[in-house]
């Protein structure tokens, strides 16, 4: 399938994990895909293995909580490819603490990387995206629609995704711009290093997050990214969809 054909994507977080594994998926369905991560060496294996696919890449070492940074690299995607017709929000962080020993830098750190990374990423996006009618996919998590112990800043960071991306999607559909999110659990990706239970906690609270169906690898993730934002996906606006093997069911 060369569903992105003549297309240009812009995916943050395309270092590592669901990013990269989303910048290869649209580079070999025929886009052209524009990768920026904080990651600078992982980000050109990235890009090494788009153009071995035989897309046409190119990378921008990008902090998406900085605004100029954030901008730059959004004008430099259009002025190399010319065009924007999908943006994927995918970079992200997570913690895990107990609630009342969280700091506020890291509380700010988390909402900024997650939810505020996202909000400019849109901003700088969407009127090319509205001159291409164009969509966005913005990387929630299961932990943004239920209560998951110790990552109350990631929690509310990803609640705050979902709502952004709902309102959004609702402000421009008459546009013609699409937005949706998405709702991983339980994909096997370095994120799951941050993962630990903090000292004291009921490790019974685990079970909440656990899949149904195991564990599953980035490229399920992408699946649906591709389909989301393909043609295929056109009447979909303003959904949050779930990929987490069951574990919410
Ligand atoms: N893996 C899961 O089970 C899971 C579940 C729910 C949601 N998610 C979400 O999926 C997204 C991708 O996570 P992943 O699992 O692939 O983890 P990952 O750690 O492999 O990828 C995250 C990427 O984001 C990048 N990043 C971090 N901070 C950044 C910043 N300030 N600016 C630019 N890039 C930055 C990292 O360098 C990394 O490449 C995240 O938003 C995460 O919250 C993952």
């Amino acid at each position: 399938m060369k569903r992105f054909k003549d297309k240009v994507v812009l995916v943050t977080g395309g270092a590592s994990g669901i990013g990269r594994a989303c910048a290869l998926r649209l580079a070999a369905e025929g886009a052209s895909v524009f990768v920026g991560d904080v990651q600078a060496a992982a980000l050109d294996a990235t890009a090494k293995a788009a153009r071995e696919l035989g897309a046409a890449c190119e990378t921008a070492p990008l902090d998406v909580t900085e605004e100029d940074a954030v901008r730059e690299a959004v004008a430099a995607c259009v002025a190399r490819f010319g065009r924007l017709d999908v943006l994927c929000n995918v970079a992200g962080i997570l913690r895990f603490d107990h609630t009342h020993e969280l700091s506020l830098d890291d509380w700010s750190r988390v909402l900024a990387v997650n939810l505020t990374g996202t909000f400019l990423l849109c901003r700088e996006a969407i009127p090319h995206l509205l001159a291409t009618r164009g969509n966005i996919v913005n990387m929630a998590s299961t932990a943004g629609m239920t209560g998951h112990a110790w990552s109350a800043a990631y929690a509310a960071s990803k609640g705050g995704v979902l709502a952004f991306t709902r309102s959004i999607a609702v402000e421009y559909a008459g546009q013609g711009m699409r937005a949706n999110a998405i709702c991983p659990g339980s994909i096997e990706t370095p994120i799951k290093q941050a993962f630990r239970i903090p000292e004291g906690a009921n490790p019974k609270l685990v079970r909440r997050i656990m899949p149904l169906t195991g564990f599953a690898g980035p490229e399920k993730v992408a699946n649906l990214v591709a389909f989301l934002a393909s043609d295929e996906g056109s009447h979909i606006t303003g959904e949050e969809i779930r990929i987490d093997g069951g574990a919410l069911s």
